[in-house]
């Protein structure tokens, strides 16, 4: 059984370490590497808005399985997950990406996944996520200069009932 709580100040550096994660920096937007002084100003800033849940997910012995928040762009609502490394390809994915939505009370939400990323592509579609038909692709610049594809776009905003 899965424990979801809200991030504060002592999941600093777990949190640190999983974004800093080959993969995940990998197969993230922005590839760069996060130094300690850009993530404390971040994290800080991010625990206190309360708006926008940042979820940590831990098991029954308190082990830190990944996070998970969502953040606003715009008129979207986006959410990203990640998991550390030692819980990745279990199943676990789209079981936490179901049970962050439902207790965020969010029901359109958007993923931005690059195309590569099967893990993560699999475990949204999941969750009920479907390629969205309004923003199939997006390109940015750092991934083009990368040459590694676009980020697909999937949303669960066709599927409320499946997160209800
Ligand atoms: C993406 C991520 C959240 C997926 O969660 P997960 O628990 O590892 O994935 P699951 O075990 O639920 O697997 C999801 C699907 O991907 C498949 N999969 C898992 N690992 C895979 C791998 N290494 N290669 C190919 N497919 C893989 C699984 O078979 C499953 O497909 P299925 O449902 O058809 O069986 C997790 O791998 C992760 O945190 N990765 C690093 C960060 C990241 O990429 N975040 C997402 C950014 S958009």
């Amino acid at each position: 059984m899965l424990k979801y709580r809200f991030a504060s100040i002592e999941d600093i550096k777990k949190v640190y370490d999983l974004s800093n994660d080959p993969t995940v920096r990998k197969k993230s937007e922005n590839t760069n590497y996060i130094s300690w002084d850009e993530h404390v100003n971040w994290f800080n800033k991010r625990i206190l808005n309360k708006n926008l849940p940042f979820y940590i997910v831990e098991d029954e012995n308190e082990n830190f399985i990944g996070q998970v928040r969502f953040e606003r762009k715009g008129e979207e609502t986006i959410i990203s997950i990640s998991i550390v490394k030692e819980f990745r390809s279990l199943g676990l994915g789209s079981q936490i990406i179901k049970k962050s939505l439902k207790l965020s009370g969010f029901t359109n939400v958007s993923a931005y996944i690059l195309t590569d990323n099967i893990p993560s592509i699999n475990a949204f579609s999941k969750a009920g996520f479907k390629n969205s038909n309004l923003l199939k692709f997006k390109y940015t610049q750092n991934i083009l200069n990368n040459a590694r594809g676009g980020v697909i776009t999937i949303s669960n905003r066709f599927l409320n009932q499946l997160v209800a």
